[in-house]
């Protein structure tokens, strides 16, 4: 992507933020995001929810207000596959409707294989944007939802679980961040950066959040919240593709320390759809936060880590905090 300068533009690809932000007069700035995937759940009706969810959180991870959404359907003619598109288009629909914004139009395209997803548009007030790039030394590390969507995905298209197995998962990729979203706002300046977590786990995004705040991290990896059957489908090889490209991107970055196992290992690393967002907030007031994301019931409220100062490797991983 070529480099653009122009004063509006608030935040662009260069940072790797969650939004592109765009200012249209003093007092607003237009975020817009796009998502798109493959099925990960069987049901249609879920896989629109969880693909609406996910494409609004990139709005929610820059703290703006989700006004509209357009679909992007690639879709097979197969007539069998055909009859699931109506139940899919509805279930994002039906999400972005929760989240008070709009489905205003979209297109569609034949594909050999289903993907589904949206563009979403947003707007904030600009000295209410969000970025990933003021995390501080000394802030906490605060997580919203649990880990392990890949791997829990990837168990159930190989059967080793049925959808039901992974119901938690499941209510937790439906669930919007609006709530995480109020609950930084409630603290206001005290969260000095953010984004969420998605396909490139919990440990790049970290790493993308350290790389633009010019600082490092300690993550407490039996602090991080983690859905049941996840480290029972490592075990039996049930890991994406991403997961692993992951790790191994990351690898370099990251000193783990104190025995840090496998699971452990590529669970922080596993690629998430719709996850949660990742927040570095003053220490001072990490228990507002977390009060507040449990008076907003997110899937998860967590300490998993705390900024530290820049060095190599930029990630340390140890069990817990000393
Ligand atoms: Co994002
Ligand atoms: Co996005």
């Amino acid at each position: 992507m070529p480099a653009v300068e122009d004063p509006r533009i608030l935040v662009a690809a260069l940072t790797r933020d969650d939004a592109a932000v765009f200012r249209t007069s003093d007092d607003r700035a237009i975020v817009a995001t796009v998502d798109f995937f493959t099925p990960i759940v069987d049901d249609p009706y879920t896989f629109g929810a969880i693909a609406a969810a996910n494409a609004l959180s990139d709005l929610y991870a820059m703290g703006a207000t989700p006004l509209f959404a357009l679909n992007l359907v690639a879709w097979p003619r197969d007539p069998e596959l055909l009859e699931l598109l109506g139940p899919t288009v509805k279930g994002g629909v039906d999400k972005v409707r929760e989240a008070g914004a709009f489905v205003l139009g979209g297109h569609s395209i034949d594909d050999n294989e289903p993907k589904f997803g949206m563009v979403a548009v947003g707007d904030a007030a600009p000295q209410r944007i969000a970025t990933n790039s003021g995390a501080r030394p000394g802030d906490h590390l605060v997580l919203t939802k649990p880990i392990g969507t890949g791997i829990l995905s990837t168990g159930l298209k190989r059967e080793l679980i049925s959808e039901d197995d992974m119901a938690s998962a499941i209510a937790s990729m439906t669930t919007l961040n609006a709530g995480a979203m109020r609950a930084m706002h409630d603290v206001d300046d005290a969260v000095h950066a953010v984004t969420d977590v998605t396909g490139f786990g919990l440990l790049g995004h970290l790493s993308i959040m350290l790389e633009a705040s010019g600082v490092a991290a300690r993550v407490f990896a039996d602090a991080v919240p983690v859905f049941e059957r996840t480290r029972e489908l490592i075990a039996r090889q049930a890991v994406p593709g991403g997961t692993e490209r992951n790790r191994e991107a990351v690898e370099p970055r990251v000193r783990w320390t104190g025995n840090i196992t496998e699971e452990s290992r590529t669970l922080l690393c596993d690629a998430q759809t719709s996850g949660g967002l990742l927040i570095a907030v003053d220490r001072e007031r990490t228990s507002d936060l977390l009060r507040s994301l449990e008076t907003n019931r997110t899937p998860a409220a967590a300490v998993v880590g705390e900024i530290i100062e820049g060095g190599e490797p930029t990630i340390e991983v140890t069990h817990a905090k000393a």
